[in-house]
């Protein structure tokens, strides 16, 4: 655990003061950053929790943000838009190591194992900072123990913008923790919607026009064997809600497991 100790403030459930680690920026519109974890902030994978800053106001400016950290991880990571205009991420974007940042005290959501009934293939499908829960679901061992095949996708408006995905999903053949246990059942399903790329177009005219599974060589979904986790802006979660219920998967949460679960990507 880093050594930077959290700070804890009056309120039994405001948010503590951490501090930033790291930041890396990807394009003018994603950028991923890297906190202190305090040791008593237990989160399953793929849950969120709030984030932010001290208002100007004296108020905090908080948004959820989901946990792009595996749950065993000493630090935190989240992988954020910088929406123009954003009330916190115009200013969140430009955070160096060392300043404070928000944490809240309840992670919570849904795309989480334990809302999906057991299945053979597990899907997770993302846009933009959407992938942000499933790059700790990827690094979470109870992911492989439960599914033979995880097919993850991420679409996003320019190339550069897939370059998180690819660092997580390239790094887990190394990673000491699920190396093994991962190896040969991950696929994952990159498409870019406004730069060239081998597989040009959103993820759901890919599903619709049959390449999807045609270029990753597996059947297509099905309510026997398949679960889904859907995270992308409130279009996205909408358009690809219709293709599940359409291949007979039904919506579940965590007080009703079924077979796909959604959550909005943060922005603002
Ligand atoms: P597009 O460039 O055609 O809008 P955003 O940053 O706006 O959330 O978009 C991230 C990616 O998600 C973009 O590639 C975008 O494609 C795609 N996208 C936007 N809306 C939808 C939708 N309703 N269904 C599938 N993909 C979408």
């Amino acid at each position: 655990m880093n050594d930077v100790a959290s700070r804890t403030p009056s309120h039994p459930n405001a948010p503590t003061v951490e501090t930033v680690l790291s930041v890396v920026h990807y394009t003018d519109r994603l950028f991923k950053f890297r906190i202190t974890r305090p040791p008593s902030f237990r989160f399953r994978s793929g849950e969120f929790v709030m984030i932010g800053l001290h208002g100007g106001d004296g108020k905090p400016i908080l948004r959820a943000y989901s946990m792009a950290s595996p749950f065993w991880d000493e630090e935190l990571e989240f992988f954020s838009i910088k929406a123009p205009g954003g009330p916190l991420t115009s200013r969140l974007q430009h955070i160096q190591p060392g300043d404070p940042v928000l944490l809240g005290r309840k992670p919570t959501g849904t795309l989480v194992l334990d809302a999906l009934t057991p299945g053979r293939r597990l899907f997770l499908f993302s846009t933009g900072t959407g992938f942000a829960p499933f790059a700790s679901l990827l690094r979470d061992p109870e992911t492989y123990e439960k599914f033979e095949r995880v097919v993850v996708t991420h679409t996003c408006r320019l190339t550069a913008e897939l370059r998180y995905s690819e660092d997580i999903v390239d790094g887990l053949v190394d990673d000491p923790l699920i190396g093994e246990i991962s190896a040969g059942k991950v696929v994952h399903y990159t498409t870019c919607t406004r730069d060239p790329h081998p597989r040009p177009g959103r993820i759901t005219t890919r599903l619709d026009s049959g390449e999807f599974f045609k270029d990753i060589g597996e059947p297509a979904l099905s309510p026997e064997t398949d679960r889904a986790m859907i995270c992308g802006s409130m279009a996205m979660i909408q358009d690809m809600k219709a293709r599940m219920y359409a291949c007979g998967l039904t919506e579940g949460s965590n007080a009703q497991p079924a077979e796909f679960v959604i959550e909005k990507a943060f922005a603002g």
